[in-house]
């Protein structure tokens, strides 16, 4: 099926590492040209070098504060005419019980998970209300659907950009402007793609010990982790014009994880 992404202008928030990385090098593959917005400027240029040339483009950009995520919007709707699309990724956690967790991280988990949702949405809405076009795709999380295990803030943080999602889409939807959340499971980062910013470059990644991995898998219908280049088609798919009759929905891709 050709998705038509070919052209398109999308911003991937988060776009450096781990699934970022692999969904703004599908868009690249696809044709279009995508802006990733990250924090992590050394890892988002490695991935822009990755990419055929002028298909992807670094932009420093920090989703928690406004003015950096409007200068971002602003420079791409100069430099490339448009966003058509944009994926908001960037997100954080570490997995601790709740009663261990401190509150800096509460208030690292809503900042970017949260906050970043609705910087972004917000900045990139007015021009698409104004060309009657927009595809919005957030990465949710199974964490959002279910409540998982020592991940609390963070599940409630990923519950609410579902919910904020199918709020805004009712609002927007009379402008041609769609909304979908995708929902992974646990999808483990590796080294090679992920940048000294990422949660696989933190305690989280040596808290998924081979072990815990193999005993994780088995959780899952399918009986193996997700990597990133599954997520990829999902939101791929959900940015194109082949869904443009889809909106307000959430789709996991988690082998099964949860089946809401
Ligand atoms: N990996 C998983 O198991 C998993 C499962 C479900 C959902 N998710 C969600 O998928 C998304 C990506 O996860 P990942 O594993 O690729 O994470 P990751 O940590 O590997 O990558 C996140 C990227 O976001 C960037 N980032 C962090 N703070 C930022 C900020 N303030 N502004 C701009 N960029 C910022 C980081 O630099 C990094 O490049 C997140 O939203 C995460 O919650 C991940």
């Amino acid at each position: 099926m050709d998705l038509g992404l070919s052209g398109r202008i999308v911003i991937v928030t988060g776009g450096a590492s781990n699934l970022g990385r692999a969904i703004a090098l599908g868009f690249a593959k696809e044709g279009a040209r995508a802006v990733i917005a990250d924090v992590d400027d050394a890892q988002a240029k490695k991935v822009e070098r990755e990419a055929p040339s002028g298909t992807i483009v670094a932009r420093h950009t920090d989703v928690t504060d406004w003015d950096s995520v409007r200068s971002t919007v602003d420079f791409v709707e100069s430099s490339m005419g448009r966003v058509d699309v944009l994926v908001n990724c960037a997100g954080w956690t570490i997995d601790r019980l709740f009663m261990e967790k401190p509150r800096a991280e509460w208030e690292r988990e809503i900042a970017i998970d949260v906050w970043g949702f609705i910087n972004c949405v917000r900045a990139v809405l007015d021009k698409m209300v104004e060309r009657r076009y927009g595809r919005i795709v957030s990465i949710g999380s199974e964490a959002g659907r279910m409540g998982e295990w020592r991940e609390a803030v963070y599940s409630g943080t990923k519950a609410s950009v579902i919910a904020m999602s199918k709020s805004i889409a009712r609002e927007v939807g009379k402008h041609g402007i769609t909304l979908n959340v995708v929902c992974p499971g646990l999808i483990v980062g590796s080294p090679e793609t992920s940048g000294s910013n990422s949660v696989w470059s933190s305690e989280q990644a040596e808290k998924f010990t081979p072990e815990v991995r193999e005993k994780a898998a088995k959780g899952y219908p399918l009986r193996r982790l997700g990597t990133a280049d599954d997520v990829v088609p999902a939101v791929l798919l959900l940015a194109s014009d082949r869904a443009s009759y889809i909106t307000g929905q959430t789709l996991s891709v988690s082998g099964g994880y949860t089946m809401i």
